[in-house]
């Protein structure tokens, strides 16, 4: 029996794609080389942009044929996608031969949803789970060759208005620092791994939640405390989370890459703040400086988006000069796109794709141009 992942989105997909083969090879199942040995596909999803959930409902969609060839093949659909109710209830519908829909938080189940369709107990199967406690003791089954993911906490409170992680991911949850560490420990014991990403939508505001509560800068520094041979890297950073302190730890630390991704998404004022960053161009700009003093080798990448809603030409140009000013060793540059439920998508004054397409092209030019200029390609 053979099992075939695909996964769409961020690094942490990618990681929950690994918690998810951790459980498929516990029952038994082997990892496939490509869908059509499969008995199991599973379809683990992004909801980020709308290009990312049409790309969902085209894979899934290919699969009727195959279906038909083999009855008892398992379909499921997982991730932010079905964690939205109304897609979950769509991809039902529309997608009769998908045998499993379930969100996010259900993945610590999905070895007893096969099981059920396997036993024909249960034909085919939606369910939502509203977030639960943090499960540490899922296997996973690791595939980034010597990089690990360690995820060290879930979830977003930030509610950026463009954005849909908080409502398909839940609020922030951290791991308890003990959690991370003995997991750290064991996979450098390996031998394995040389490399540890520590993985959240916003690491810099990890340990807010525990009690006691644990800066970053702290969870780093015990990290880095572990013996071994080993390189620690983490995304993403929040600008208005990054404290002095953990810029000072990866001035310090050996252990430590010197390399951060740091989104600003915009470089003009009106809208980050409609936006809701809760950081100004000038503050972000304070930080980037911050780190090259500090970090003079620092790499810095960003993420950006064009054309959110009321977005003018003169505030695109803010964006531009902010490139431009910073000189990043590489840039994302998003189209906005409007998320289900996000107050953003609300606005009025949406830009039309032509011009968000225009204004796409033109930052990923100029990043080229100064990669080019500054001999990072
Ligand atoms: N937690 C991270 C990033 C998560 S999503 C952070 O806060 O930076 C990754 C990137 O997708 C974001 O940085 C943003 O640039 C982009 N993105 C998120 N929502 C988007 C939307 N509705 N339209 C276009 N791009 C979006
Ligand atoms: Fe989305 Fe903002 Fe949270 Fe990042 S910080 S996941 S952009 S809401
Ligand atoms: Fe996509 Fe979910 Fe990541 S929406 S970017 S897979 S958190």
């Amino acid at each position: 029996m053979k099992y075939f992942i695909v996964t769409f989105g961020c690094q942490m997909n990618v990681h929950d794609s690994e918690k998810i083969a951790g459980i498929l090879e516990n029952l038994g199942y082997k990892c496939g080389q490509n869908r059509e040995e499969a008995d199991i596909i599973v379809f683990n999803t992004c909801a980020i942009r709308e290009g990312a959930e049409d790309r969902v409902f085209g894979n899934v969609g290919a699969l009727k044929k195959q279906k038909k060839i083999n009855p008892n093949l398992i379909i499921v659909v997982c991730g932010c996608m079905t964690q939205k109710a109304s897609t979950a209830q769509y991809m039902k519908e529309t997608f009769p031969f998908v045998d499993i829909v379930i969100g996010t938080h259900n993945v610590p189940n999905l070895a007893s949803y096969i099981m059920k369709v396997k036993a024909k107990q249960q034909k085919r199967m939606l369910e939502l789970w509203e977030e639960g406690e943090i499960d540490e003791s899922l296997p996973y089954s690791r595939s980034s060759g010597d990089n690990a993911w360690v995820n060290i906490m879930q979830g977003c409170n930030n509610f950026c208005t463009y954005c849909i992680v908080p409502y398909v991911r839940g609020r922030e949850k951290s791991r308890e620092k003990e959690n991370i560490l003995n997991e750290i420990k064991q996979l450098v014991l390996t031998g394995k791994y040389k490399k540890i990403t520590l993985l959240g939508q916003n690491v810099n505001s990890y340990g807010k939640d525990l009690s006691p509560s644990v800066s970053f800068a702290k969870l780093l520094k015990d990290i880095c405390a572990i013996e071994g041979d080993f390189t620690i890297s983490f995304m993403t950073s929040h600008p208005k989370d990054l404290t002095d302190e953990v810029i000072e730890t990866i001035a310090v630390e050996d252990k430590i890459e010197k390399y951060i991704h740091l989104p600003a998404q915009s470089g003009d004022n009106r809208i980050l703040h409609l936006m809701n960053r809760k950081y100004t161009r000038e503050t972000y700009l304070e930080i980037i400086r911050k780190i090259r003093e500090r970090v003079p080798n620092c790499r810095i990448t960003s993420d950006f988006i064009v054309g959110f809603p009321t977005e003018s030409e003169e505030e695109f140009l803010h964006t531009m000069s902010l490139v431009e000013e910073v000189r990043f060793d590489s840039i994302f540059a998003f189209m906005y796109s409007p998320r289900e439920n996000t107050v953003a998508a609300k606005m009025d004054g949406q830009i039309t794709e032509e011009v968000k397409n225009e204004r796409v092209n033109k930052l990923l030019a100029l990043n080229k141009k100064i990669q080019m200029e500054d001999g990072k390609k």
